[in-house]
This record gives structure tokens, sequence and C-alpha cells, in this order.
């Protein structure tokens, strides 16, 4: 993989330009005094708080590729998030439902301080950099997202998790009338996922609270999702509202739903078949349909990184 050094990577390349503009007036009215409420950012009251609202203060991330980003469209409008909706275009349309203001994350299991913690904090505490991912999905396409977030470790080293805390469950907000597809059953809500303690610690492993140096937009998992590069789409939870340090292996959502296609582990894999598709190549969202497609690499390209993780594990048995 290639990796570019911070110094390398102007904002201007990774952000459009009007996005990066309007964070640069908002740097500038921070700086200056004038303060965010000039430019309609101020405050916390939920009505204020709007997806493309800009995140001060990002640095570009080491992790980075230096792949061209996905367009911001295609990124909000080709989702999959069935508590908006099943159809790719359904997020987009119902993403008014969801309210991620004011919202609040339970951390609690095998750790020595379990406690919650709002969304405000986890923004001033963390947030900081700006990190290019490729996110493949489980239906075999691929976006290249400029994700704004922070390693997950940082926040779980915060509730001290104890020498039994083997892995790290997450859920995702249960509330029909913000998420009208759960007024169906088409899964066992609340979304679930899980990882291995090592995997939720690798610094690959992030908590995005946004996109394009803005807020998280509603369709993408506002305020808060898992993103691990390295594995297919849907391990990247949205809209988390608990995690909890387990010592068993936690009751993950596809996992569930359908065991002998979606694994636990779910590491991309081109060796590995899933039931009723090759996962050997991949669409790029925005080469177009007809575009040739593209050879999937083992661990999504992170092979140097995380491939230490599972020595000595059978990735065929364990997928
Ligand atoms: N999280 C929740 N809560 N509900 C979902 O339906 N879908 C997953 C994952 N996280 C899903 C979810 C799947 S299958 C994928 S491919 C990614 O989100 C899609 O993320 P994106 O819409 O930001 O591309």
């Amino acid at each position: 993989m290639l990796i570019k050094k911070p110094a390398d990577i102007l904002p201007s390349e990774i952000t459009p330009e009007q996005v990066w503009q309007r964070r640069r007036e908002f740097l500038k009215a921070s700086a200056s005094g004038i303060g965010l409420a000039a430019l309609g950012l101020a405050g916390t009251a939920p009505s204020r708080v709007l997806a493309g609202d800009a995140i001060p203060n990002i640095q570009p991330s080491p992790l980075s590729t230096n792949e061209p980003p996905t367009s911001l469209d295609d990124i909000t409008s080709y989702n999959n998030f069935y508590e908006l909706g099943t159809d790719k275009g359904d997020p987009k349309a119902n993403a008014r439902f969801l309210k991620p203001r004011p919202w609040t994350v339970t951390v609690d299991g095998e750790c020595a301080a379990p406690g919650e913690i709002g969304i405000e904090d986890i923004l001033a505490s963390f947030t900081q950099e700006e990190r290019i991912y490729r996110l493949r999905c489980v239906e075999a396409w691929a976006m290249v997202v400029p994700w704004v977030g922070f390693p997950l470790g940082d926040l779980l080293k915060r509730f001290e998790p104890t020498s039994k805390a083997k892995y790290v469950a997450f859920e995702t907000l249960y509330d029909p009338e913000q998420m009208p597809g759960q007024k169906r059953r088409v899964l066992d809500w609340p979304y679930r996922e899980g990882l291995r303690m090592d995997e939720a610690m690798h610094p690959l492993t992030i908590l995005s609270t946004g996109l394009y140096g803005e807020l998280l937009p509603n369709q993408n998992g506002a305020p808060l999702r898992l993103v691990v590069p390295w594995k297919y789409g849907f391990k990247s939870i949205k809209s988390i509202v608990r995690i909890s340090f387990t010592e068993k292996e936690p009751p993950a959502t596809w996992n569930r739903m359908q065991a002998n296609e979606y694994g636990f582990y779910a590491n991309v894999n081109p060796a590995v078949d899933h039931p009723r598709w090759s996962q050997k190549t991949h669409r790029m969202i925005g080469d177009g349909w007809l575009a040739k497609k593209r050879e999937t690499l083992p661990f999504n390209g992170y092979g140097d990184q995380v491939a230490g993780l599972y020595a000595g594990m059978d990735l065929k048995r364990f997928f």
C-alpha cells in the first residue's frame, strides 16, 4: 500500500474545494474570536448541529492512502443502513428521522471504569485526524472515504478494560421513531457487531465522527460509527450507543443471521468466496458500472499492518 507522509497531503487534495474553504472560514472565525455564532455553528443545541458542519483542527493522518477519494455525492447517496431502509438510496431519503444530538455512548462490561460519554466530549477529546480509508462493502463494491476519526483504542483505554476483556461488542441505537426501518423485522434489532480486543486496539481501527472534514451525514452512521478498513463493510457498525468489553465472542448481526455467509472475522479475503458471489474482484464506485472490475487484495491492501493479528489462524475456517 502506498502511504503518504502527513506533510505530503494538502487538505485540498482530500477535501472538495467548497468544503475546505468553509473549514478555513470556520477556523479563521474561531481564531479571530468572531466565534462560531457568526457562522451559525454556535452551541450544541440539537437543532443547530448538522451533518455538513465543519470539524475544526483536523490533521492529515500518516495512515492515509494516496488513492483519489470517492465523490461526496457517491459516499452519501449509496449506502447500507437497514435502520433507514434496505435500498441503497433509502438511508439518504430517510436521514432526517435520525437525531444525532444529544447522543450518549454507554461503555460497560469487563472494565474498571464503566460509564457514559457524550458525543460532544468525544468530539472535543479525540477527533483530530483526517484519514483516507478504503472501505470495501460486503456486496463487493469499494469506496475511498476521507474519514475524520480517531483510533478506537484511545476511547477504550479511558474505561480501563480488565484482563478479562477479550472482545469488544458494539450496539446501534434502537428507536423505531428515529430509525423507521426498525419497524420491520428485516434484521434482529439492534444491529450488533464485535471485534477481538487486539483488532479493536489496532491503530487502523477507528471511530469516525465525520467525513470530508465535516460532521458525519446521518446516512453514514451519525454521530459515531466504526471503520475497520481491512474488513468487509458490515463490520463497520453505525450510530453506536453501547460499547461493551466481553470475555466471550459477542453476537454480530449478519453472522447470527447467516453464519455460512458472514463470518465473525470478515477479513477481506479474495481466497474465500461468498457462497453467492466471488470475492476476487470488486467494483470501485466512481469507475462506472461498465468499467473493468478491480482485483481484491488480502486484508483490503492492509496486510502489512494487520496480517500479524491472525498468525497461525486458518483464515478459510475463521473467515
Ligand atoms: N450499521 C448499522 N447499524 N446498520 C446497517 O445496516 N450496514 C453495514 C455497515 N454498518 C449497517 C451498518 C454495511 S452492510 C455496510 S456495507 C456499511 O455499513 C456501509 O457503510 P456506508 O453506507 O457508509 O458506505
